[in-house]
C-alpha cells in the first residue's frame, strides 16, 4: 500500500535568498517570482518555482491563493527573552537598573510552572503573530520555564532554541542557580529536548555578571560535553556593565577575555549586543568565529550604543539581528530592521533592503547554521512561512501606490510593517493565524 501525504500548493509573489545579496541587481543570490508557488507536505517544501511549472506536478493539491501578498521564508528571531513578555515597555533605566528594578523581579514569577505555561502560550502567539517561526530564547533561572518554553513549541511544532539561564550572583533570592544546580538542570534539559523534534537547547550563562567563575567553568563544561549545543550570553552591551565585569574578573584582559578563558567561545556561541568592542575582542571574535547579535531596539530604548554592522563585516565576522524582548521594544523583525536601519545611519553605514530580508530570514538561519533547514523555501527545507501584505495600513497602501521596485517594497515594508503587515504563517506547513 503506498502512503500518499496531502499537499498544499501557496500561491503568491514568492523571495528568498541564496546568498547575501548586493543589491537588486544581484540576482544570482535571490530568487524572485511574480506568480510563484510553494508546495509543502509533511512539514518540508517540496518544491517551489513558477505557478505554472510547480502546480501541474501536484494536481491533488489544495491550493491557497495569497496573491498579491508576498511569500517569504519565516522571520528568525536569534536574541530574545522568554520571561520578559511582561516587562517589555518598562520605563526610565538603563542596563544594570532595568535588571535589578524590573526584570529581575519579574522573573521570579517564572518558579511556578503554571506561570510559565500561561506565558509560553502568549510568548509564542506574539512569535508567530509577528512571522517569526524560529527564535533563541532566554529563559529564566527556573528549570520549569525552560521545561514550559519546549513543551509549547513542541505543541506547535515550531522550531525553537533555547536555555535556562545559569546566575549564582548578583540576582534576587529565588532568582539564583547555584554552580552545580546549574550545571544538573542544564545537563537534564539537554537530555530531555535536545534535538526532540524541533528543538535545540542553548546554554546560557545569562552574562558574567551574574555567574561566578565556579559557574562559567562548569558553564565550559558543558560547552565542552555538548558541542552541537549553542551557547548564548550578553557581550559589552553598557559601559556600566563592561565596568562591573572588569571588577569582578579583575585578571581578564577584557570583557570577552572572561568568555574566552572559560572555553565558551566558538562558531555556536551567541553573543547578545556586542557594542563597546576592543581591539583584541574583535581579533577574538573574528579567530573563534564567535557570533554577535545586534539588538537594534533594545539598544536605542536602553540607551546602551551603536552596533558597528559594517566594522565587523570588514573583519570577517558574521552577525544576527534579533529582537532583545523585553528591552527590546518590538516582536517585529520588521520594526527591528526599520530600528536596525537608523542605527546605521548614525554612523553612516547604509543597508540595501535585499540585504536586510537576507539578514532575517537566510542570514540569521547561517548564524545558527540551520540554513539548510530554516531561512530559506529551498526544496527540502522546513515549511516556515510567512505571507506579507505590503498594503496592510492605509499609510503603506498609500505608499506603495508610488513604489516601482521589489527594493522599495521591502523598504516600505520594513519601515511602516508590524505584525499588521503579516497576513497568514505556516508552521512546518500548518496555518498558524486565524
Ligand atoms: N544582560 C544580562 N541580562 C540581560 C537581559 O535580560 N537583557 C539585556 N538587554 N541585557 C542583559
Ligand atoms: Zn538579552
Amino acid at each position: 500500500m503506498t502512503r500518499t501525504s496531502r499537499q498544499t500548493l501557496l500561491r503568491g509573489r514568492i523571495l528568498d535568498f541564496h546568498a547575501e545579496p548586493v543589491d537588486e541587481t544581484d540576482r544570482d543570490a535571490y530568487s524572485y517570482i511574480e506568480d510563484g508557488a510553494i508546495l509543502m507536505a509533511d512539514g518540508l517544501i517540496v518544491a517551489r518555482g513558477g505557478f505554472d511549472d510547480v502546480a501541474p506536478c501536484a494536481p491533488d493539491a489544495t491550493v491557497i491563493d495569497h496573491r498579491p501578498h508576498l511569500l517569504m521564508p519565516g522571520f528568525i528571531d536569534p536574541h530574545i527573552h522568554f520571561p520578559q513578555v511582561q516587562v517589555i515597555a518598562s520605563w526610565g533605566a538603563q542596563l544594570l537598573d532595568w535588571l535589578n528594578n524590573y526584570t529581575f523581579p519579574e522573573e521570579t514569577r517564572f518558579a511556578d510552572p503554571q506561570h510559565c505555561a500561561e506565558m509560553a502560550g502568549h510568548f509564542f502567539d506574539l512569535l508567530t503573530a509577528h512571522g517569526t517561526t524560529t527564535a533563541v530564547a532566554f529563559c529564566s533561572v527556573h528549570k520549569s520555564s525552560a521545561d514550559a518554553f519546549f513543551a509549547e513549541a513542541a505543541r506547535r511544532n515550531m522550531r525553537m532554541i533555547g536555555g535556562k539561564v545559569m546566575m549564582d550572583r548578583n540576582a534576587p533570592d529565588g532568582l539564583r542557580d547555584t554552580p552545580q544546580t546549574g550545571y544538573d538542570e542544564t545537563k537534564s534539559l539537554i537530555a530531555e529536548w535536545h534535538g526532540k523534534g524541533r528543538a535545540y537547547y542553548a546554554i546560557t550563562p545569562r552574562f558574567a555578571i551574574t555567574s561566578t567563575p565556579e559557574q562559567l567553568e562548569l558553564a565550559g563544561a558543558l560547552v565542552a560535553e555538548h558541542p552541537d549545543c549553542y551557547l548564548q550570553t550578553h557581550l559589552s552591551e553598557n559601559h556600566d556593565e563592561i565596568a562591573f565585569t572588569a571588577e569582578l574578573y579583575p585578571d581578564a584582559p577584557d570583557y570577552l577575555g572572561v568568555y574566552e578563558k572559560y572555553g565558551l567561545l566558538g562558531p555556536k556561541a551567541l553573543l547578545g549586543h556586542a557594542i563597546h568592542l576592543k581591539p583584541r575582542e574583535i581579533d577574538v571574535l573574528a579567530d573563534t568565529q564567535s557570533k554577535p547579535v545586534f539588538c537594534p531596539t533594545s539598544n536605542l530604548f536602553l540607551g546602551s550604543g551603536l552596533f558597528d554592522n559594517d566594522g565587523l563585516r570588514a573583519r570577517g565576522i558574521e552577525n544576527a539581528i534579533a529582537t532583545d524582548v523585553g528591552a527590546g521594544t518590538s516582536y517585529s523583525m520588521l520594526h527591528t530592521l526599520n530600528e536596525g536601519y537608523k542605527i546605521l545611519q548614525l554612523q553612516g553605514q547604509k543597508q540595501h533592503p535585499l540585504r536586510a530580508f537576507h539578514w532575517i530570514t537566510r542570514g540569521n538561519a547561517s548564524v545558527l547554521g540551520l540554513e539548510d533547514k530554516i531561512g530559506t523555501l529551498a526544496p527540502g527545507s522546513e515549511a516556515d512561512v510567512v505571507v506579507l501584505d505590503p498594503c496592510a495600513t492605509p499609510a503603506m497602501a498609500l505608499r506603495m501606490a508610488r513604489a516601482a521596485t521589489l527594493s522599495e517594497e521591502l523598504f516600505i515594508l520594513q519601515t511602516l510593517g508590524d505584525d499588521r503587515a503579516v497576513a497568514q504563517v505556516y508552521v512546518a506547513g500548518a496555518a498558524m493565524k486565524g
